[in-house]
């Protein structure tokens, strides 16, 4: 954002910057940490506005579910929680809708009104947390789904450019819980995502999970509600509800491995499950590798491991940011030191 005086438009928009805020309500961890300066933005021009209350050298920081952060500390510098809201629907000539979605919608609000109106793409997805706008940050994914595999493009403001810029899909580097985004992270304020949805049913339930859980409903011909609602209830068996229990999903990405190094492995650990990924190399179940390490349903004070699933780290009520944060690091240890193998957090430590 260039410096100088501010356009009159952006000049009238009033922000409210409150100071010394809680930042225990917008994190899933629930973990207690303060923010010097809080404003909520409901729209770029906002943000922009309120982009010139930063003083010089002072930290700036999106929020929007707040579902893949750690606070290890206090943050101090300015915290802008995004509200942007938008539900833009463009009909193709064929069945294709193109939707454009402000970046502060709820994503599963989202899929679910997508469903409601017959837009479908989006059901594997379903009860992910969080915002539109963060969801091509690290690309997100579940039940053979990944968020880009539906989307045409993202719009951003540069921070340090002065108007909205755009990125279509292939110019976004996507990959597993990856993305251009992700690894320039700081770098720019997502104000909206485009995806590209069909009128017509396409399920996806390759996933085995998902596939085994539709065979137990003996359902062979899922609709896409028929998907939602079987993904949502296979979430709710395995996942801890945030509003429960504070956690943020998988604390760490699957690693990949080349299938030489699988191989080696597997001498040692013929158990080890794998499931093959890009050309020569398989994912490695992290959370398999950190039950073996005898972690699962682990607690340190009240911060612990999930019993059901021991990829996701837990708050069991009054761990801090820093108490978590160690308990990851033990995690990795372990890992490391049993498998060789070295575990990168999924989710952004702060
Ligand atoms: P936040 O946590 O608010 O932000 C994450 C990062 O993105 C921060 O660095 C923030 O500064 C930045 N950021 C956020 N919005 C913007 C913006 N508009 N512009 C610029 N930077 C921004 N993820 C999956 O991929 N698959 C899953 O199945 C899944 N399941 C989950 C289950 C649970 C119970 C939980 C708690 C989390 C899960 N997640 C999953 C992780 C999380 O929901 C996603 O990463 C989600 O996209 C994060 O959205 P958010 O709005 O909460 O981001
Ligand atoms: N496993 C164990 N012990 C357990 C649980 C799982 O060994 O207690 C092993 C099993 O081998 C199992 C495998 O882990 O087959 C995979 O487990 P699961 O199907 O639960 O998936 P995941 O790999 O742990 C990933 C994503 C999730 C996503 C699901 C479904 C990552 C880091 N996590 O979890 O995403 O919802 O698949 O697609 O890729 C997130 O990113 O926050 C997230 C929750």
């Amino acid at each position: 954002m260039k410096s100088g005086k501010p356009p009159k438009a952006i000049r009238k928009m009033k922000i409210d910057v409150k100071e010394n805020v809680s930042l225990r309500p917008y994190n899933t961890f629930g973990v207690e940490a303060k923010a010097a300066k809080f404003a909520a933005i409901s729209s770029p021009e906002q943000f922009q506005q309120a982009f010139l209350h930063l003083q010089k050298d002072e930290p700036l920081l999106i929020i929007g579910g707040g579902s893949n952060v750690l606070f290890t500390q206090d943050f101090p510098g300015l915290v802008l929680k995004n509200e942007i809201n938008q539900f833009e629907v463009t009909r193709g000539d064929s069945s294709q809708v193109k939707i454009k979605i402000g970046a502060g919608e709820n994503w599963h609000a989202i899929v679910r009104r997508t469903l409601k109106e017959g837009y479908f793409g989006l059901e594997n997805l379903a009860l992910i947390p969080g915002t539109s706008g963060a969801a091509p940050i690290q690309n997100i994914g579940a039940y053979g789904v990944e968020v880009s595999d539906r989307l045409l493009s993202v719009e951003y403001i540069e921070l340090g450019g002065n108007s909205l810029a755009e990125k279509t899909c292939e110019n976004c580097d996507f990959g597993y819980r990856d993305s251009w985004f992700k690894r320039h992270l700081g770098e720019f304020f997502i104000t909206s995502i485009s995806l590209l949805l069909h009128t017509d049913p396409q399920p996806v339930i390759t996933y085995p999970a998902l596939k085994a859980a539709l065979g137990l409903k003996q359902i062979a011909n899922p609709s896409p509600h028929d998907v939602a609602v079987t993904v949502e209830e296979i979430r709710r068996s395995k996942l801890p509800d945030p509003m429960v229990l504070g956690n943020a999903g998988s604390f760490f990405k699957n690693p990949i491995l080349s299938d030489s190094n699988v191989d080696k492995l597997k001498a040692d650990y013929p158990l080890l499950p794998f499931f093959p990924s890009a050309e020569g190399h398989s994912k490695i179940p992290a959370a398999w590798l950190i039950e073996q390490c005898g972690w699962k349903g682990f607690k340190d004070g009240n911060a612990g491991v999930h019993q059901h699933q021991p990829l996701v780290l837990v708050n069991h009520g009054g761990a801090t940011g820093a108490d978590i944060h160690a308990l990851a690091k033990r995690i990795m240890d372990g890992v490391e030191d049993r498998f060789g193998i070295e575990l990168t957090p999924e989710v952004n430590i702060l």
